[in-house]
């Protein structure tokens, strides 16, 4: 791993440039700084161009569709035969970014620090599904081999997101439009296996979509809801000792979030999914990594959960979800999909298929984190172990790994300052809501993520004010519920004002967060009528 000294100015001011010149978005921002260069941006333009023709994205070939059908890859539930494209050249994808770059009109860029409401993607990202576009826009399933190329491209996102999730011996995964749409999906399904009178348990301190979704089952099923309070004294979002009264035979579902998107205190999963499993065997344990998964590392089979559902939009990919079921988990559900579609995961799961689009940006994503995986100095690339011998999906959980703890160790550094600068603004009125954290001890941080959420107690400065305040100044952050509703219902938080949520990705830099601090300092000493 990186040492500290990374931190040093200028390996710092390196080290993000070169994060930096991966996201088109940010690029208006990198133009506003003396420190970088356009030449810089080209190379690194270049460094993705060639990463991604010897990954992912060069042409498939015959060998590649012929492994494919071999393993059963079709893209077509009703057919069988054969199906779409990952033809993703780099070449095809358009020099300008317009539509994606932060508005700069000659001042200084936007400082994007709401990225608990979606990340940025990589031109990787941008370029995979645009050339998927260009060059095989058909549909699976017709057997011809553009269409076949498309089934791999859709089959081997899939699997990529399995390994990004550490999935790959456990379970499989379901592709949707969002964690909301896969979760409401979820509970339609296990719908047949509940009886009236069974329990499903959720987090008070959950965005909404875990919840309404079993609003209806206990509306017409009858299946008893349990709220699993949050310690509106410690701040802890999922405190144990309030969860064990609520366990017993009849629970069959518990439901909580890994990360709450106000507060962003991380939960210990695998604590607590033990902790369930011996009060209350027959439930399946469903976790909420919305949050989490942009910012650390997932891994489904150590935490041993039945479900795991993220937003592919928020871990710098195109706007979908991903739902994580374990094998024996998902095999016992029926499915919703039309009668005649075979009963294999993800068919029966996936209503009208994935966005096909979607997959082959998923798939850019690749290069992105091998890149990462580098610049963490990952020496050992392991291939994946077993199976087919896998030449296409060229990343290794060692890499996925490497990936995300540099993220992590970068986070760490940013959270720091944004908590030390909050800290600061306390004498002016601003108050963070949630736990105290030592900054001291780079456990403490890790153990949160860097979203946070503040009010002030200056007269008649409300979320809104400073809100309007920062985006004046092209800080984009926002104010609101963020719908975890009734966490603000148990915090007393008027949910017509909210609270403002600032939230930082690896990508954001120190300077950014001054910027923010900056303006917040100002707002919090005027006076507001
Ligand atoms: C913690 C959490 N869970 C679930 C969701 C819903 O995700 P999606 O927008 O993919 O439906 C969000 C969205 O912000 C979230 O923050």
């Amino acid at each position: 791993m990186t040492t500290p000294s990374m931190f040093d100015p200028p390996e710092y001011q390196k080290l993000m440039r070169s994060i930096r010149a991966h996201f088109p978005g940010l690029r208006a921002s990198m133009q506003a700084s003396d420190e970088v260069t356009n030449a810089h941006v080209d190379h690194e333009d270049e460094a993705i161009a060639e990463a991604l023709k010897v990954n992912i994205l060069g042409d498939v070939g015959a060998q590649e569709i012929a492994d494919a059908l071999k393993r059963g890859v079709t893209g077509s539930p009703q057919t069988g035969s054969p199906a779409a494209s990952a033809n993703a050249n780099a070449d095809a994808v358009p020099e300008s970014f317009d539509s994606c770059h932060t508005e700069d009109d000659g001042e200084r860029a936007w400082a994007i620090l709401e990225n608990a409401g979606g990340s940025q993607v990589p031109a990787s990202v941008v370029r995979a599904m645009a050339a998927y576009m260009t060059r095989s826009y058909v549909q699976i399933g017709a057997g011809y081999h553009m269409s076949t190329k498309g089934a791999i491209t859709v089959d081997m996102a899939h699997r990529f997101v399995a390994r990004l999730l550490n999935a790959e011996q456990t379970g499989r995964i379901i592709l949707g439009s969002s964690a909301s749409q896969l979760i409401y999906m979820l509970a339609d399904c296990l719908r047949d296996t509940l009886e009236p009178g069974d329990e499903v348990v959720f987090a008070e301190a959950a965005h909404e979509s875990n919840v309404t979704p079993w609003l209806a089952l206990s509306r017409h099923h009858g299946i008893v809801l349990r709220n699993w309070e949050m310690d509106t004294t410690t701040m802890e979002t999922c405190p144990v000792e309030n969860l064990t009264p609520l366990l017993n035979s009849r629970t069959r579902v518990v439901i909580f979030p890994q990360v709450s998107n106000l507060l962003g205190t991380v939960v210990d999963v695998a604590a607590i999914t033990k902790h369930i499993r011996a009060r209350a065997p027959a439930a399946h344990v469903i976790v909420d990594g919305v949050a989490y998964a942009p910012h650390r590392v997932v891994d489904v089979k150590a935490w041993d959960v039945d479900y795991y559902v993220l937003s592919t939009y928020k871990v710098y990919g195109p706007h979908m979800g991903a739902l994580y079921g374990k094998e024996s988990a998902m095999q016992e559900l029926q499915g919703l999909n039309h009668y005649f579609i075979p009963s294999n995961v993800p068919y029966k799961f996936e209503i009208g298929g994935s966005s096909h689009e979607g997959c082959a940006g998923l798939l850019g994503l690749i290069p992105y984190l091998k890149f990462l995986a580098k610049t963490a100095q990952c020496k050992k690339v392991e291939g994946p172990r077993g199976g087919w011998r896998d030449t296409t999906l060229d990343i290794s959980r060692a890499e996925i790994v490497a990936a995300f703890q540099l993220m992590t160790h970068i986070e760490r550094h940013l959270t720091r300052h944004l908590l030390k600068g909050l800290a600061r603004l306390a004498e002016r009125g601003l108050v963070v809501i949630g736990p105290a954290v030592d900054l001291a001890s780079d456990a403490a941080v890790d153990a949160r993520i860097p979203t946070v959420a503040f009010v002030s107690t200056v007269p008649n400065c409300w979320p809104s004010i400073i809100v309007r305040a920062c985006h004046e100044k092209k800080v984009a952050i926002r104010s609101g519920h963020m719908y975890s509703w009734r966490m603000c219902e148990a915090l007393d938080i008027d949910r017509s004002l909210g609270v403002c949520r600032v939230s930082l990705s690896h990508y954001n830099t120190t300077e950014e967060v001054d910027r923010f601090l900056a303006v917040l300092e100002k707002v919090l000493s005027e006076k507001h009528a």
